[in-house]
């Protein structure tokens, strides 16, 4: 088991059939003690109590960093230490620029950046005394560039592409990794919305023209590389984790007959 006995905390861990449940699941699979954080607390107690003993529920908006420092406090308190640090708390609210109202683009930056920049900064302390830790950012294809509706994510997502890089570097003499995920998965609320919504339909179309959309354990299996000894070279990397979407150049193509 590679995360025996590690100290791991995973941020929206509650969400059924979501991206950071499937991270808790793996880690726990692999040994590790994690404390499923999600602003809604049944979600994360019912998700820890699915994981059994090796799990602990905790309530936490990652929106309020004092929140956050308790929670790492919490952790640290508890276990003597802290080893893996997944940000993995996301959402948007769809809107083009010129119409985005300041509570969206604040709420957005709030929910994808700055809870980032909090998980962070709480983690790096107890990670720097001890000299060692992997911190684990979610990012986002759209933080690679522009994507019509997603200003203020786009915005939020390119600005957890630099936190992880300057963290990265202002960090390896500490013996802290930092790295970040850029996922494309199916997850429940997602695959809700492909079926639900016109929009959701095309976006879905268009997404699968370039790449299969992944199960959330695929992604869970990347931030398992990163938690592990196995990248304990790898750092400051951005990782998509997408089946290949990433790696085509936008409308230009030449098919060959
Ligand atoms: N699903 C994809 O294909 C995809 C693509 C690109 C990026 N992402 C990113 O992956 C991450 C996870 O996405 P997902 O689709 O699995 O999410 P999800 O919606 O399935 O789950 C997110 C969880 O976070 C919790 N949460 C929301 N706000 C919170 C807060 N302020 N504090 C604590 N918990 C909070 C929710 O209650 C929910 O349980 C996000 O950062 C998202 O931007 C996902």
């Amino acid at each position: 088991m590679k995360l025996h006995d590690q100290i791991c905390i995973v941020t929206g861990a509650g969400g059924a059939g979501g991206i950071g449940e499937a991270i808790a699941r793996r880690f726990v699979a692999e040994g590790a003690r994690v404390v499923v954080c999600d602003i809604v607390e049944d979600k994360a107690q019912a998700v820890a109590a699915d994981l059994g003993e090796l799990a602990i529920p905790w309530r936490c908006d990652v929106t309020r960093s004092a929140e956050v420092e308790a929670l790492v406090e919490a952790a640290v308190r508890r276990f003597g230490r802290l080893d893996v640090m997944v940000n993995n708390v996301g959402f948007t609210t769809p809107g083009l620029l010129g119409e985005l109202d300041d509570q969206a683009w604040s709420d957005v930056l709030n929910g994808n950046l700055s809870s980032t920049f909090y998980g962070l900064r709480a983690a790096l302390r107890p990670m720097r005394a001890q000299k060692s830790g992997s911190i684990i950012n979610v990012g986002s294809a759209a933080g690679l560039g522009g994507a019509p509706g997603l200003g203020a994510y786009g915005a939020a997502k390119a600005g957890v592409i630099n936190l992880t890089q300057t963290a990265a570097v202002e960090n390896f003499k500490g013996g802290v990794r930092v790295n970040c995920i850029l996922p494309n998965a199916a997850t429940e609320p997602l695959l809700a919305w492909f079926e639900a919504t016109e929009a959701g339909k095309r976006t879905r179309s268009e997404i699968e023209a370039y790449a299969r959309c992944g199960a959330p354990e695929e992604i869970a299996a990347a931030a398992m590389f990163l938690a592990s000894r196995d990248s304990s070279y790898v750092n400051g990397a951005v990782l998509p984790v997408d089946g290949g979407l990433c790696a085509r150049v936008g409308c230009i193509s030449a098919e060959i007959e």
